[in-house]
């Protein structure tokens, strides 16, 4: 692996030495320049992944740079004095990656660049992706970096310039929707009606009226002519979301549709026909219900003529962190501060948790932790129990090295502390009254441990 190359800005010379020490120690590759002159001369030469900013500089404010610089090919960390805070506030809205306030710490300094390189690697990988994707498909607020998941938007690709029915197959929640939508808008039916019925929702009568229409007096309460979803499609897309459930006189009538693509109203003798694209999905596997005598077999095989899987979310845990950016940037201004991102903890509880509910849980859980967050990043004490929760103490493991006992003892302590946390919602004060210890002694562990931002 190449070593990270940084780029250090500051006027103080002392500063720029005792920063290309410490960063030269961690190796990492470091540059100085002393102006904004001087970092524009070796942003031309040079391919940076981060640079650390002062604000102030000789020729001008550290704030022209940023915009120069731009989120995607480096991160930006401005260094800040107590007199331009607001520079540097106003340097991340900008995009900035994060600021620091002077004088520097080592740790604090060493963490952000992590977390900068790392971010940054993120936006990059995303931009490549897309940009592949996108020189074919016509995707928008979709995030995909899974190999599986990427073969499936191939599927999407392909088939969506076709008129062929498409089963798409997936849990609850992993995007089955956003991936028919995409499949929509990227066919010739783009601007034609895309129109989703979910045939679990409805009780059977309704549905099929739902779907086809009525005229008056086909039922009791059928007091006008009404047309169906269908119809209403005219021209585009249907989406029949949980086919599985569609009772058998429903069925049969899909099963003419997909055939003939013709139908009749709900008490009418007068037949309809159609030009739309059908997709369905399900959740269930099909082929079995078939062998159950609870779905035709004929129909199956009207529907399975393609089929796009779509895995669930602990099946592409790579994708997590991605996903989890996504849905930052979306729910970021529900929350009156500066978010920054989440703490590494948060990002290893997010990824390694089994998800049940798949994308939408984890939308769900960043938009609450969004609202919820207290400080600059999103800590464990904003997540759920029901996602934290699993991170009970580590169980002693046979075979396992044998840690000094201070140090192994503090593994449990740190578990502890940070359950106690969790249950005060993060208060010092009760968390250290739960304890039995005083708060100074708590600070100090916290610190210990890594904790101060939880
Ligand atoms: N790849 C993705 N990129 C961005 N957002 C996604 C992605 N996949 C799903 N989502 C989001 O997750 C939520 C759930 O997705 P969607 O409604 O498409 O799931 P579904 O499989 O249709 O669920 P259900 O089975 O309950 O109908 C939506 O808010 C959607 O925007
Ligand atoms: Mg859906």
């Amino acid at each position: 692996m190449h070593p990270a190359q940084l780029l250090v800005v500051d006027d103080d010379p002392i500063v720029l030495d005792s920063l290309k020490e410490l960063l030269s120690l961690e190796g990492y590759s470091v540059s100085t320049a002393d102006s904004l002159s001087g970092a524009r001369g070796e942003l031309k030469q040079r391919q940076f992944h981060t640079v650390l900013l002062d604000v102030r500089l000789p020729d001008g404010n550290g704030l022209e740079l940023v915009e120069e610089i731009g989120a995607t090919s480096a991160a930006v960390i401005m260094m800040t004095a107590y007199g331009t805070i607001e520079d540097a506030v106003q340097a991340v809205k900008i995009g900035a990656h994060n600021y620091l306030t002077k004088p520097l710490k080592d740790e604090e300094i060493l963490l952000n660049i992590e977390r900068g390189l790392e971010h940054r690697s993120l936006l990059n990988e995303n931009a490549l992706l897309r940009e592949q994707l996108e020189q074919n498909l016509h995707l928008e607020n979709f995030v995909c970096q899974d190999p599986a998941m990427r073969r499936a938007l191939e599927q999407v690709r392909i088939v969506a310039s076709t008129d062929t029915t498409v089963l798409i197959t997936g849990e609850s929640g992993t995007g089955k929707t956003v991936t028919v939508r995409a499949l929509h808008e990227n066919s010739k039916r783009a601007d034609k009606p895309f129109v989703e019925v979910n045939c679990g929702s409805l009780p059977e009568t309704l549905l099929e009226s739902e779907l086809f229409g009525h005229v008056k007096g086909a039922f009791t309460g059928a007091v006008e002519n009404r047309r169906g979803k269908f119809e209403v499609a005219e021209g585009g897309t249907i989406f029949l979301d949980e086919i599985s459930n569609a009772s058998p006189s429903l069925q049969m009538k899909l099963l003419r549709v997909l055939e003939s693509f013709e139908f009749e109203p709900v008490g009418s003798t007068k037949t309809i026909s159609l030009d739309v694209r059908v997709v369905l999905a399900t959740n269930q596997e099909l082929s079995e219900l078939v062998s159950k005598g609870r779905f035709r077999e004929d129909l199956y095989y009207r529907v399975n003529v393609f089929n796009i899987h779509l895995p669930p979310l602990r099946e592409r845990r790579g994708e997590i962190p991605l996903l989890t950016h996504h849905f930052l940037e979306k729910y970021r201004s529900q929350n009156t501060r500066e978010l920054h991102g989440f703490t590494p903890e948060v990002m290893r509880v997010l990824t390694e948790f089994d998800w049940p509910g798949n994308v939408r849980e984890l939308e769900n859980v960043v938009q609450r932790a969004v609202v919820l967050a207290q400080g600059a990043f999103i800590t464990l004490t904003d997540l759920p129990v029901e996602v934290v929760g699993e991170q009970v103490m580590p169980e002693p493991e046979e075979g396992k090295e044998i840690l000094p006992l201070k140090k192994a003892l503090g593994r449990w302590e740190k578990q502890i502390i940070i359950e106690a946390l969790r249950a005060n919602n993060g208060l010092r004060k009760e968390t250290a009254k739960g304890l039995g210890i005083n708060r100074t002694t708590l600070y100090n562990k916290m610190r210990e441990f890594g904790l101060l931002d939880m």
